[in-house]
């Protein structure tokens, strides 16, 4: 099994193939309560969770994105079930974070529209790398800021400069469809393709340059062609024919010039 390259079949095969501990960071989306319609469906979660486990590296993280269905009135909270089960086989859940869609139709007459998804991050023991992204604060320049209370419990206050940036929270927000997801036309063949955007925030977070990056269920491939683009090596498979020859279109049509660690296992 060669890194930096997209496989066809069912991801529990593939990484019984794989060493154990030689995966750093995976970023995937499972199909939840099928719903969509996937070609060649298969779905057994507690496997993928388990070999999950065993491939990646102490302090790897795996970003696991997940909706839930609503059947009868009744969300489905699959998403939570599959969280309870990566814990059960080992990982930490290190946080649960929000990915925000900024443009989603009206959906439901009587409830608020769904606008996110959940990013599980799943650790082997403490994460070994985080990247934190930083964003500007709204507010900057000098401003009077509480210094001390003094014993007759007054605040004193002294001119402070403000920080001009802070680490972004863990509600992450994407426009969606194309331009927003993507500008590659071929992926939307694809009924569910992450936006780039929020593939590649995760693996500058989790991971860096040289490193293993994984999709297990890479459906069009966003998260390898988001590994590649920033250095990373990348490894995906799918088990679906179809959408691994849109994969592997989508990683060799950029032209970008990107000096690759020839990694084989
Ligand atoms: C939500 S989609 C992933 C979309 C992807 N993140 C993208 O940006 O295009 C889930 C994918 O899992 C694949 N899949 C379902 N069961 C699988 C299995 N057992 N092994 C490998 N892939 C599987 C489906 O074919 C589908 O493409």
């Amino acid at each position: 099994m060669k890194f930096n390259e997209i496989y066809c079949g069912n991801c529990i095969n593939i990484m019984k193939e794989l060493d154990s501990n030689c995966i750093d960071l995976t970023v995937t989306s499972p199909p939840y309560d099928q719903l969509r319609n996937y070609n060649g469906y298969d779905f057994d979660c507690q496997g993928i969770a388990e070999e999950l486990f065993r491939v990646t590296k102490k302090g790897g993280v795996v970003v696991w994105v997940v909706g839930d269905k609503i059947i009868k009135g009744n969300k489905t909270l699959t998403s939570f079930k599959q969280a309870l089960l990566f814990q059960e086989v080992g990982f930490n859940v290190h946080d649960v974070m929000i990915y925000q869609k900024k443009n989603t139709p009206f959906m439901r007459s009587n409830a608020y529209t769904n606008c996110y998804e959940f990013m599980f991050i799943f650790s082997k023991g403490s994460p070994k790398t985080f990247n934190p992204i930083r964003e500007r604060t709204v507010r900057h320049g000098k401003e009077m800021l509480v210094h001390n209370k003094g014993a007759d419990g007054v605040n004193k206050k002294i001119l402070k400069e403000l920080k001009k940036e802070k680490t972004k929270n863990n509600i992450w927000c994407y426009a969606v469809g194309l331009g927003g997801t993507t500008c590659d036309k071929i992926a939307f063949q694809h009924p569910a393709v992450f936006p780039e955007k929020l593939a590649e925030d995760h693996i500058v977070s989790w991971s860096n340059p040289g490193d293993v990056v994984f999709d297990p269920m890479c459906g069009s491939g966003t998260t390898c062609k988001m590994a590649l683009v920033n250095n990373r090596n990348y490894l995906g498979c799918d088990i679906s024919e179809e959408y691994v020859k849109i994969a592997k279109e989508r990683v060799s049509s950029n032209n970008l010039q990107i000096n690759l660690f020839s990694n084989k296992q």
